[in-house]
């Protein structure tokens, strides 16, 4: 495995050429392809519609309705709930008949009020009404670990209390798109560990009506199946039934878990930007979310589409669990710069903006033949430029 700044390096220009030609890549890897420019207009040229009807699932975090505008900028009200209906039925073309469109949106605030927009729910509503789609479920991404918000009723008038979860959106055009919870089970909690060891609980109809049999929980299915509620996975509610102790232990756990999930898989990215002195994206997704979507609706060799894909998370995970993917983002610096995410051994360029360097050899690795094998691939293009080997 090569590695960015030591095997290889790489020129990314702070802006981008006018005569570039959105349509072409601006780096591939073998499964896939990132494209930098606005995804509306990208999704119908030709290499986008190549993909039509095939990709399994369309997996992206849209901008949000915010007050405050981002430095990627978004709109707000009417005209967000507009805009963002209108890549449904786009997303829809681009499905498998038993593929799946993933939206994940945060929560939106009205300006100057403690009072929560409706935008949010209404773009969904629109998005699978326009789309023609089925909400198969909907999800909630808790986040512990973040920062009290919105700032001036949490932390100052102290009338709210913190906004800690993202909602996810599973839609599709059929009832039944491919699925399999088998693919993301979670570790048994050590309370059913122990039950499945010693086969020992009540069997019975239990308060909730539900009707526990002598078998019911002897049998180890390789783990517990996940819930809808994602994030601080298992995280059990103060209700009497857990001490305050050991709820805080399951908090820090939890949360050192994301924290850990999030961290692994951003830091090459992060770092890379931050010796760059260009910004890191202020709104990246958790690895760990991407992962659980991925791995529940696809398979290896699926494709994975994000056309909002700011620092290339989804494209990321595609690659390391085996799935193509094509990833499209508007902004130069996030597209290009997403590229640390990525192997340098993996990726070529046919993109004129971007220069890769290999600085040394790869050890252990059939490094001249892989990258032999680029410059072909690249110089067979008539945008192709060749990776420059010293
Ligand atoms: C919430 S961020 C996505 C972050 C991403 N999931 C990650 O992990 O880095 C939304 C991204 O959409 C991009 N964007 C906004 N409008 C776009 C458009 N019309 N076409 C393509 N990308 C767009 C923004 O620049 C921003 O990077």
């Amino acid at each position: 495995m090569g590695s960015w700044e030591t095997t290889h390096s790489i020129d990314i220009p702070s802006t981008v050429s006018q005569r570039r030609r959105a349509s072409i890549p601006v780096y591939e890897t073998h499964l896939g392809s990132a494209y930098c420019g606005d995804s509306l207009s990208l999704l119908r040229t030709k290499p986008l519609l190549a993909h039509q009807g095939k990709i399994q699932l369309a997996f992206t975090s849209p901008p949000f309705p915010l007050n405050t505008k981002k430095s990627y900028g978004n709109l707000q009200g009417e005209d967000y709930i507009r805009w963002l209906a209108k890549y449904a039925p786009l997303l829809r073309k681009m499905a498998t008949d038993d593929g799946s469109i993933v939206i994940e949106i945060g929560n939106a605030w009205l300006p100057g009020e403690p009072v929560m927009s409706t935008h949010v729910l209404e773009a969904f509503l629109r998005f699978l009404k326009k789309g023609d789609l089925h909400l198969c479920q909907e999800f909630i991404w808790y986040n512990p670990a973040r920062l009290p918000s919105p700032i001036e009723w949490v932390n100052r008038e102290r009338i709210r209390v913190k906004d800690a979860f993202t909602r996810i959106w599973w839609m599709s055009p059929t009832t039944r798109p491919k699925a399999d919870n088998r693919r993301v089970l979670r570790e048994y909690s050590p309370s059913m560990k122990r039950l499945i060891a010693t086969g020992k609980y009540n069997a019975g109809r239990r308060p909730s009506e539900h009707q526990i049999g002598k078998e019911s929980f002897r049998v180890d299915n390789g783990g517990a199946i996940p819930a809808n509620v994602g994030g601080a996975d298992a995280l059990p509610s103060l209700d009497g039934t857990i001490t305050p102790k050991r709820f805080a232990e399951y908090l820090e756990q939890s949360t050192n878990l994301l924290k850990a999930a999030n961290t692994v898989s951003s830091d090459s990215y992060r770092n890379f930007c931050v010796e760059r002195g260009v910004p890191v994206h202020p709104a990246r997704m958790p690895p760990s979310l991407v992962n659980f979507f991925v791995k529940f609706l696809t398979d290896e060799g699926d494709t994975v589409l994000d056309p909002f894909a700011g620092s290339n998370t989804t494209g990321a995970i595609a690659e390391s669990l085996g799935r193509r993917w094509v990833s499209i983002e508007a902004d130069w610096t996030y597209a290009a710069h997403s590229i640390a995410r990525f192997d340098p051994e993996a990726v070529s360029t046919t993109a004129k903006d971007l220069r890769i360097t290999m600085l040394q050899p790869v050890e252990n690795q059939h490094s001249c033949e892989r990258v032999l094998a680029q410059a072909a691939t690249a110089s067979s293009s008539s945008d192709a430029i060749p990776l420059v080997t010293s």
